[in-house]
This record gives C-alpha cells, sequence and structure tokens, in this order.
C-alpha cells in the first residue's frame, strides 16, 4: 500500500515536472525584449504615465481601457476619453492585411488592424497610439525618440539598431514600430495555452456545460456564431481555431451613449466608413454593382480568445459583461426594445446605413415572434464556453493541468 501510493506521487511530480519545462517561455531576442520594454514604458506619453500595456493588460484579455469605465479608453490627460474600446493585440501577427474577399455572391471586407481595418501592419499600427491626443499624445516620433534616448533600454536600441540611430528620428521610430511587432509576435501574446486548446489536443476534457455551449457555438441553427468566429475543434492545430476570421459586419449594436462624441446625436461611427478612416477604394474584383456605401456601419470581427477575461465589449464598448453580449446575440430580433429602448430600431447608425446590418442569418434571420434564438440556460452555457477560450495566466503551463487520457472531444482526434 505505502509503496504504491509513493509510486503515485511519484509519478504526479515527473509529470508536474514535465509540464513545467515544457511551457516554459522561451527566451526573448534582443528586438522582441525591446519591443517588451518600450510597451510597457510609462515615460513614453505625454504627460508622462501612460504606456501601451495601460490599454492592453494581460490580465483583462490584452485590452482594458485604462481605468475608464465608459466602455472606450482614457488616454495620458485624464480629460481624454476616445471614441472606441480598447481591442486586444493579442493573436495579432494572425491578420491579413485589408482586402475585399469574393466568394460567389458574398463580398466582404477583410482584414487590417483596428477596428475599422485602417492600419495594414502591426509595425505601422504600433506607430498611431504614440501620437494620437487622446491616448498618448506625443507631438511626434522625434519627442517620443527623445524620451527613448534617455531610458533605461537606450544602450540596447543602440546595440540592435546601430550606435548612430538615435541621430536619425525618422528610420529609428519605425525601428520601433519593428520592436514592438516583434513582441507582440511572441508566445507571451500568442500561447494558445487555453483549456479549449487543451481539449482539441486530447489533453483535457470540457465539463457538460462548457460542451454543451460549443454545441450551440457551431449550431448552424442555433448560435451559429462559428459561422463568423471560425473554429475548428477537429484539428488540433489551434491556429486551425481563430475564433475569427477578421471580416467586417453590422450587427447593430446598441449606441453607447456614454461616449463624449456621441453626446452630438448626429453623429455616428460608421467603421469603414469613418470619420477615423478614409473610406477604402473598391478592388478590382468587386461586381460593380457592389458600393462602398454598403459597407458603412461595418467593423472587424475579433478573435474571441481571451475576450472572456475584458471587461467592455464590442467596438464602442457599450456591453461591460460577456452574458450581456450573448443575451444580445440571443434576443436582438425578439426583443429590439431591451437594446434600441422604446423605439426598437437599432439607435447607432443612420436610417440610410440599416440595410446594411446583417439580417439574413442565424441567429440575426428570425421574426420577433419565434422568441429568442437561445434560452436563459443556452446562453449560460454560451458563456462557460467562451470562458475556455482564455490563456492560462502568463508564465504558468497550459491550463487545465493536461488530464492524458480523458477524452471527451466529440469533434477531435479519433
Ligand atoms: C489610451 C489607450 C491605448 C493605448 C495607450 C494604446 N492603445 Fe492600442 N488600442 C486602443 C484602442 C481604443 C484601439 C482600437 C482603436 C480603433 O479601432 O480606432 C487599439 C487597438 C490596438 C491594436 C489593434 C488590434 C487589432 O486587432 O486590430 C493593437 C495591435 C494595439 N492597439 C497596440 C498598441 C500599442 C503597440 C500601443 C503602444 C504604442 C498601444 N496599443 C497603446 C487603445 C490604446
Ligand atoms: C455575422 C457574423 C457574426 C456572428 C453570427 C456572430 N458574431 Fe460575434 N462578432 C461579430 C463582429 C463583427 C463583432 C464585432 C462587432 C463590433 O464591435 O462592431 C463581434 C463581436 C463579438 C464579441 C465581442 C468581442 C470583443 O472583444 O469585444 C463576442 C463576445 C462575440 N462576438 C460572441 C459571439 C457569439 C457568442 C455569437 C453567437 C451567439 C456570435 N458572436 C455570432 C460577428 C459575428
Amino acid at each position: 500500500m505505502k509503496l504504491k501510493s509513493t509510486r503515485i506521487h511519484f509519478v504526479a511530480l515527473f509529470c508536474l515536472c514535465l509540464n513545467l519545462t515544457a511551457f516554459a517561455q522561451p527566451k526573448m531576442t534582443r528586438l522582441e525584449d525591446l519591443g517588451n520594454q518600450i510597451f510597457n514604458d510609462r515615460a513614453l506619453s505625454e504627460p508622462r504615465g501612460t504606456s501601451c500595456a495601460d490599454c492592453h493588460v494581460a490580465k483583462l484579455g490584452f485590452a482594458g481601457n485604462n481605468g475608464s469605465t465608459i466602455g472606450v479608453a482614457k488616454g495620458s490627460k485624464p480629460t481624454s476619453l476616445g471614441g472606441r474600446n480598447a481591442m486586444s493585440n493579442a493573436y495579432t501577427d494572425f491578420i491579413p492585411s485589408f482586402h475585399f474577399r469574393v466568394e460567389g455572391e458574398d463580398v466582404d471586407a477583410v482584414g487590417g488592424f483596428f477596428w475599422d481595418g485602417r492600419s495594414d501592419t502591426a509595425q505601422q499600427q504600433a506607430l498611431g497610439p504614440f501620437l494620437n491626443p487622446l491616448e498618448m499624445n506625443n507631438k511626434d516620433g522625434a519627442a517620443v525618440l527623445q524620451k527613448i534616448a534617455t531610458s533605461p533600454y537606450a544602450k540596447q536600441f543602440k546595440d540592435e539598431f546601430g550606435p548612430k540611430i538615435f541621430s536619425n528620428p525618422t528610420l529609428a521610430f519605425q525601428k520601433v514600430g519593428e520592436a514592438i511587432a516583434a513582441f507582440e509576435k511572441t508566445p507571451d501574446l500568442q500561447a494558445f495555452s487555453s483549456k479549449y486548446d487543451q481539449f482539441i489536443q486530447g489533453r483535457a476534457k470540457l465539463a457538460p456545460p462548457e460542451l454543451n455551449g460549443m454545441k450551440i457555438f457551431m449550431d448552424a441553427n442555433k448560435g451559429n456564431c462559428a459561422s463568423c468566429h471560425t473554429m475548428n475543434p477537429n484539428s488540433a492545430n489551434p491556429k486551425d481555431s481563430l475564433f475569427s476570421d477578421f471580416a467586417f459586419y453590422a450587427t447593430g449594436i446598441p449606441r453607447n451613449k456614454a461616449i463624449p462624441r456621441n453626446a452630438n446625436p448626429s453623429f455616428f461611427d460608421l467603421g469603414l466608413c469613418g470619420p477615423d478612416r478614409t473610406r477604402p477604394a473598391l478592388s478590382s474584383n468587386v461586381p460593380a454593382s457592389v458600393s462602398i456605401e454598403d459597407f458603412c456601419g461595418r467593423f472587424r470581427m475579433v478573435s474571441l480568445r481571451n475576450s472572456a477575461e475584458k471587461n467592455a465589449f464590442m467596438h464602442n464598448g457599450v456591453f461591460s459583461n460577456l452574458r450581456d453580449v450573448v443575451s444580445f446575440y440571443a434576443t436582438r430580433n425578439s426583443n429590439p426594445k431591451r437594446w434600441y429602448g422604446p423605439q426598437g430600431i437599432p439607435n447607432d447608425l443612420p436610417l440610410a446605413y440599416q440595410r446594411n446590418i446583417v439580417n439574413d442569418r442565424v441567429p440575426f434571420n428570425r421574426p420577433a415572434s419565434s422568441g429568442p434564438a437561445l434560452s436563459e440556460r443556452e446562453i449560460d452555457d454560451v458563456v462557460a464556453f467562451l470562458k475556455t477560450l482564455s490563456d492560462a495566466p502568463q508564465g504558468q503551463p497550459p491550463r487545465p493541468n493536461p488530464m492524458p487520457g480523458v477524452l471527451n472531444n466529440p469533434f477531435g482526434p479519433k
């Protein structure tokens, strides 16, 4: 008896060590480490005090709005409130550059960084926040470089980019973008260490509500979430389950009245049609019957990885908890007054663009008389499933601890 239990302990300890070593993070390269330091440096705002990491907090799903509670980000000046909810900066290596995708009758805008796809690369994106008056508020790239030149990592910057790099601020600013982009590609930000990832690899079991939530998420007649938030539990490769194909949709999200620019009733954030970007030109593969007006009010879909950790959802941050998001999908059509007020019509797009709101696919194609697309219990289960998409806290082994031999993935490797 004694002997047997020692053996079990030994085996358990052995497995634990194996896990810890297998998932220890590889050391960063000098370039990645520079990006990490710049990303976390609170001296790089005007006034000082706000770093990229203040709006992209690992524990808040790599988002968070720098302490603002109204769903949109607060900048380095406490009175500066932006117009949009911070996005996650994790898993951004998988965002394709902006393009129009034509498949039969379907023409979709896809890709690009930001809710409106206005930036094509992580390098280019990373330079925006430094100069945005509502975010880090620097006057120009040279002002940022001056601060980096006196930072604790100034020498490392010169070692990486050459001893004269600070005498060419334009080039040096580009290098800042490259360093941040390299950091964003490291496993720290793309860990694939969620319970779902363990599950598709046959190393963890989902609890019954989580499994039921996943079925509803995938069921074309129920949630139909996976028709947009793409996934493939048949593949053990987590990259086949990014939970977004980065296409743009208008889903009829309610107006967030707390956003300062929304105080003007005739102001509308039209996503692809501005005002935070110029309208993109249609590419030559787009049929002549389609116009850019068909895309006004559309925003880029995000990955749902780590979204359960966030405290604000959607481009305008109008929802502050995940259950409300799923309830919105379930009851937008059956109970529009709950979301839009007494008139019951979408209130964050001008009438002319309401035709762009998705109404031709589940769960958005049901008449009000059919009732909610999901029951309260089903909503809870979808929320439970979404929580399985959160990565393990940084530096820790994947969650949950792998349970070899326990398999209940009906879609997974047989
Ligand atoms: C004051 C808050 C704030 C700060 C500081 C901030 N961001 Fe953001 N971030 C946002 C908001 C808000 C968005 C969405 C903006 C939009 O769509 O117009 C965003 C979007 C992004 C995205 C796009 C993700 C995607 O899926 O397209 C990345 C990447 C990102 N930020 C990285 C950074 C980096 C790098 C820095 C520092 C140089 C930074 N952010 C500083 C608030 C912030
Ligand atoms: C027609 C495509 C489509 C379908 C179907 C769809 N979504 Fe989405 N989802 C989007 C888009 C687009 C956004 C971003 C919208 C915005 O902010 O304007 C989004 C945003 C979200 C967010 C917020 C993410 C964040 O970080 O702010 C969650 C959570 C979410 N969807 C869950 C679901 C669930 C659960 C279902 C099924 C019940 C579902 N979605 C069905 C397109 C879709």
